[in-house]
């Protein structure tokens, strides 16, 4: 199962789990695959650093990735405001009153309580190159971190030519093949090929439709294949289609060190493959998520269109913040934030992440095995 690209990394198996966990990404990195770090809710330079000392300190010798979110384009792009309390106030003048009236009225809806006074509120997401900056910075510094992806566009030129100096992999996520070349024009080291049933961000093509055009298209460039990945079978699919590796997100969700509340993992594993929906509701953008009373809410003919990125996403960090305090109750629970892939289906118990990564390990030799047999057979 290894790869040429895990050979490059010093990892056992080509299994890329990106979490937004801590513990997640170390077990996994410590299990033979490599987590990466989702930094996209860190913008205090101060906690990026705690995160990664920790990271640092907890995974061994072994490998670790991070992940910024630098959209290709955003709200307030341009305004040549680099502090980001300054910047996060120029966004949040830009939102309408009306949308935070929707917001509030589908909260009181179903009965989500409002925030105590003394709540420290969220501020804005690292989801523009302003916020992004500090994880970057952090980044550099760290020799653990050896590959750095960034979501929802090419990060910009000075991005890449720093990381890449500083011995770092840099790739990207894309869904598409005109993405896919943009990537590998501005000299990027890989892609992460998403497909539409992937959790988070996603654009209009399937997996097995997307894969082999992007990989056909960016040869020899590396690409990791993600959406929709959650079994060994899956990930020899990948591999035979041309992938370097598997990248996945969803999987990790219910994991025993997924930081999420019980009643957060009960709402993933009671969904099928069909409660999910690609939804403009939580970030300005087409994400896949439990399609809830929340995303049923802004399809409505009262609903305001959702706001750009990302400005939506500031709107309705509050209505993450309040479901977030009282998860338990069923109100809170049909208006949570809750990305994942269609693979939900396909999620029935926690399991360690060892376990998972053993699990897909096995599923991949018997499902070689099985084509063997088949092939075999037919002679
Ligand atoms: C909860 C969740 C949050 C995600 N957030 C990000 C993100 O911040 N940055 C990113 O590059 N990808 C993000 N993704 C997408 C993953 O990196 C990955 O491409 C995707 O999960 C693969 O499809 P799968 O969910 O079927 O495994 C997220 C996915 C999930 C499930």
């Amino acid at each position: 199962m290894r790869t040429e690209f895990c050979r490059r990394l010093g990892i056992e198996y080509p299994i890329f789990a990106f979490s937004h966990c801590r513990d997640v990404v170390a077990a996994v990195s410590r299990a033979g695959g490599i987590g990466v770090f989702g930094l996209n809710a860190y913008t205090d330079p101060t906690e990026i650093r705690a995160q990664l000392d920790w990271l640092d300190a907890h995974i061994g010798d072994r490998p670790y990735g991070i992940d910024v979110v630098i959209p290709q384009k955003h709200e307030g792009k341009g305004s040549g405001v680099t502090d980001i309390a300054a910047f996060e106030a120029l966004l949040a003048k830009m939102i309408p009153e009306g949308h935070k009236a929707f917001r509030d009225r589908v909260l009181a809806e179903n009965g989500v309580p409002e925030l105590p006074p003394d709540a420290e509120r969220m501020g804005l997401l690292g989801w523009t190159e302003t916020s992004a900056a500090p994880a970057l910075a952090e980044a550099l510094r760290r020799e653990k971190c050896v590959l750095v992806a960034n979501a929802l566009g090419t990060p910009p030129a000075e991005v890449v030519r720093r990381l890449q100096e500083s011995g770092k992999l840099v790739g990207a996520l894309c869904g598409k093949v005109g993405q896919a070349v943009r990537h590998r024009e501005a000299g990027l080291d890989f892609v992460v090929a998403q497909g539409s049933e992937g959790g988070g961000h996603t654009g209009e093509t399937g997996s097995i439709v997307a894969w082999p055009q992007i990989i056909d298209a960016v040869a020899p460039l590396p690409v990791l294949c993600a959406g929709g990945i959650a079994n060994g079978r899956q990930v020899l699919a990948a591999l035979g289609m041309g992938a370097a590796g598997v990248w996945t997100g969803s999987l990790w969700l219910t994991a025993v060190e997924a930081a999420a509340q019980p009643a957060e993992k009960a709402l993933y594993f009671n969904a099928s493959s069909e409660d999910t929906v690609r939804s403009r509701a939580w970030t300005g953008k087409k994400a896949r998520v439990l399609r809830n009373a929340w995303t049923d809410a802004w399809e409505r003919p009262d609903a305001p269109e959702p706001l750009g990125m990302p400005l939506q996403g500031l709107l309705t960090m509050e209505a993450m913040q309040r479901t977030g305090r009282c998860i338990d109750r069923p109100g809170a629970q049909r208006c949570a934030f809750a990305p994942v892939g269609q693979v939900v289906g396909m999620l029935e118990r926690e399991e360690s992440c060892r376990d998972i990564v053993a699990r897909l390990v096995h599923e991949y030799l018997d499902a070689h095995e099985r084509l063997q047999g088949l092939l075999d057979a037919g002679r």
